[in-house]
This record gives C-alpha cells, structure tokens and sequence, in this order.
C-alpha cells in the first residue's frame, strides 16, 4: 500500500512461480482426489516414487503402496475430520516402489472436494541424527561402567591371574590345564574391560587435516593381511577429495570397525567390500552443546554384499552390547557412533538383504581447505 492508501499493483520483478517453488522443496508433495488417484506431484515426489508426474498423475494411489498401509488411514481420518493430521515412520512401499520410511504431512483440500495434500520426509538421515544423540547418552552410561569395571573387577582380576601362576608350577599336567583356563579367561574379560575403556578417553580431541584416503588404505591394509584376507575389496576414491579435520588414529578405529563387521558379513567365497569417497553438499548439523553448526559434506561409505542388518535389530545397532555374534561384544559400532560424534559428523545406515552400507559424514579441515588428497 502507499501513502495514499492505494493497492500498487504487483510488481512482475517479485512475483515468482508458485509451481517452481513447489518444485525446489525437499520434501515430496503429493495431492491425492476423492477416489484416491494422484492429481499431483512436485518434483520430489517423481524422485521418491522413482517416476514422472506424467506416469503418477491419474495412478490410483494403491497401485503404488500396498492397500493395507497406513498412508490409506491417515488420508481417510483427514479427509473425514478436515483437519490436518501428521504421522512419523510411516514405512512405504508397494509393487511399484522402493521401501522407506517417511513422517507424513496430511491436510484436507479445499472446498470440501475430498482432495487430501500430503507432504512426505524421508525420516532415514534424520532419525538417525536424532538416535545419534542418544547414542552420544549410551556412550556416556558406558564410560561410567568402564571406569567402575577397572576398579572392581580389572584389579582383583590381576591377582586372580598371578595366583593361578604360581599354582602352575607345583600342580601336575590337569591342574596346569586348569590355572590356564583361569589366565585365559581374566584374559578375556581384561580385553572386554579395554575396550570399554575406550569410551572413557575424555582427552581433548587433537584434531589436524587428515588425508581420509590414507586412512582408508591403512585400514585396507590391515584387513587384507588378515581378518580380510581372502575378500575382494572394491576402491572408488574421489581424488578432488579436501582434507578432513579429524584424528587420524580414532579415524583408523573408526573404518577398522566397520570394515571387520562388513568382512565378518559376507560370504568368504563372493565377499566384496566396496570402499568409496565423495564430496556431497547439503548436510548441515548442530554441535551439541554450542550453536555452532557445521558442514560435513566429506562421505565415506563402507558397504559390503552380505546378510545385511536384521531389520528388528537396526533401531539399536549403535547402542552398545547389541550383538548377534557368538562371540561379539556388540561395542564395536558404539564406539563408531561415540568417535564420529565427537568430530562433530554422523553415520548413516542403510540395509537390505542385498548388503548394507555405513555411510560417515566429516567436516573439512577449512585450514587447507583446496588442497586434495
Ligand atoms: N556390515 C554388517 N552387516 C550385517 N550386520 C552387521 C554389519 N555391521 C554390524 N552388523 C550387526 O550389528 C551388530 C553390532 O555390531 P558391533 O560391531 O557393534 O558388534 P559386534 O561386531 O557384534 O561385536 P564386536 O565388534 O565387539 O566384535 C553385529 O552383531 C551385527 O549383527
Ligand atoms: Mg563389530
């Protein structure tokens, strides 16, 4: 309005095109008509659905998700209520599309015409930042438990031990038999107590440029020459890579975890381990505890063709203790998730019965930020 109290009409410089804004969103928006059939889709939608709005617009939505899932109920109870209703992890899938999981947006169109406008997120990065943040919690309970194991059982265990020593030398060759099951077993636990101690390094991160693809051929190495030897391994690395702002020895820890669990999931015979690197823009996350935020579009994924991950197990696979080995502790992701959170990144499942892939994302080392790898 202007000073004398006229409209001004609007100016064609500011206007822009609703349907290109609607196309630049993130999230997918979908318009679904009173005989649930598709009347629209944004450009985000043809992604997630993996087709064109050509294909989708006119599609009776089951023919996309199956009949029985809970999109179906959430479009009902808004179109009936006419209010709008939100939904998270709901899982979508169907014959003709991918599963995921999604938080669903629903409000109730215009003019009582039935039409239901959905908004989907796609929960997978997300909720894991958000367990992420838990699992910073679990770390913290095992740091507490580490440090009272040491005292309670790590020390009296050393003189349990030194006593079946000196048992050994006066007894015959059954006692001896039995004191060395006494030091293998004080053995045994003393390792699981130093692992766990490792949550405890409350030492301030010294953090310096690291070159992530030495790393990787270290770790690489240490794999072939052993738990990995007789797996094919599969490098794609992005030579432009920056240098990460890292510690290159918990970074070692870091991929040595990973890469043992993907070579402990695969098949001796046809186990690939396929290590990549990229530059990938767009993630952004809050440390905890400041406001400072920090981009981490440096991403390394370890994947592996094995079993993959059982589905009831992964809401949990970063907490400590959750194993499915015989002989596994169930602390080696744990202290993934604990060593990456600390550099401020994060690290992304994603699983399948074709293999899985543990996606780290690490800031750059701004200081030689330019220089490659
Ligand atoms: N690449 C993978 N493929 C399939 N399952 C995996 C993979 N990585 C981890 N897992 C599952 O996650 C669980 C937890 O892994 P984690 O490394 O924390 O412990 P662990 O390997 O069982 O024991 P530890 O690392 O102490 O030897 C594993 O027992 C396994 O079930
Ligand atoms: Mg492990």
């Amino acid at each position: 309005m202007n000073t004398s109290g006229n409209v001004e009409p609007l100016q064609d410089e500011l206007s822009v095109d609703p349907w290109a804004v609607l196309n630049l969103l993130g999230d997918a928006v979908v318009a679904i008509g009173d005989d649930n059939t598709i009347r629209y889709v944004n450009y985000a939608a043809e992604q997630m659905f993996g087709m064109g709005a050509h294909t989708l617009v006119g599609c009776p939505l089951q023919e996309l998700v199956s009949p029985d899932n809970p999109l179906f109920f959430i479009i009902e109870k808004t179109r009936d209520a006419g209010s709008s209703y939100a939904e998270r992890s709901v899982r979508l899938g169907g014959p003709r599309i991918e599963e995921r999981e999604v938080s669903v947006q629903a409000q109730p169109g215009f003019d009582n015409s039935g039409v239901v406008v959905l908004s989907l997120h796609e929960q997978t990065l997300a909720q894991h930042i958000d367990r992420q943040l838990v699992h910073r919690g679990a770390a913290r309970s095992v740091t507490a438990m580490a440090s009272m194991l040491a005292h309670e059982v790590k020390n009296p265990l050393s003189g349990i031990r030194g006593a079946a020593q000196l048992l050994e030398d006066g007894t015959d060759d059954g006692g001896r038999e039995l004191t060395q099951l006494i030091c293998d077993e004080a053995d045994r636990i003393v390792a699981l107590v130093n692992r766990m101690e490792a949550f405890s390094d409350e030492r301030l991160l010294e953090r310096s440029a690291v070159n992530i693809h030495e790393v990787l051929d270290r770790v690489k190495k240490i794999a072939e020459n052993g738990f990995g030897r007789d797996l094919t391994f599969d490098v794609s690395f992005d030579p432009s890579l920056p240098m990460v702002l890292g510690n290159s020895d918990q970074l070692i820890q870091v991929f040595l975890n990973l890469i043992k669990n993907a070579c402990e999931a695969v098949d001796e015979k046809n186990g690939v381990i396929s290590l990549e690197t990229r530059f990938r823009h767009g993630l952004r996350l809050a440390i905890p505890g400041s406001g400072e935020r920090v981009d981490l579009p440096i991403e390394i994924s370890v994947r592996d063709n094995g079993t993959g991950v059982p589905f009831d197990v992964q809401p949990y696979l970063f907490d400590p203790f959750v194993t499915t080995k015989t002989n596994g502790t169930g602390l080696g992701l744990a202290l993934v998730a604990k060593l990456v959170g600390d550099h401020g990144g994060v690290v992304d499942l994603e699983s399948d019965e074709r293999g899985t892939a543990f996606k780290v994302m690490l800031p750059v080392d701004l200081g030689s930020e330019g220089q490659k790898q």
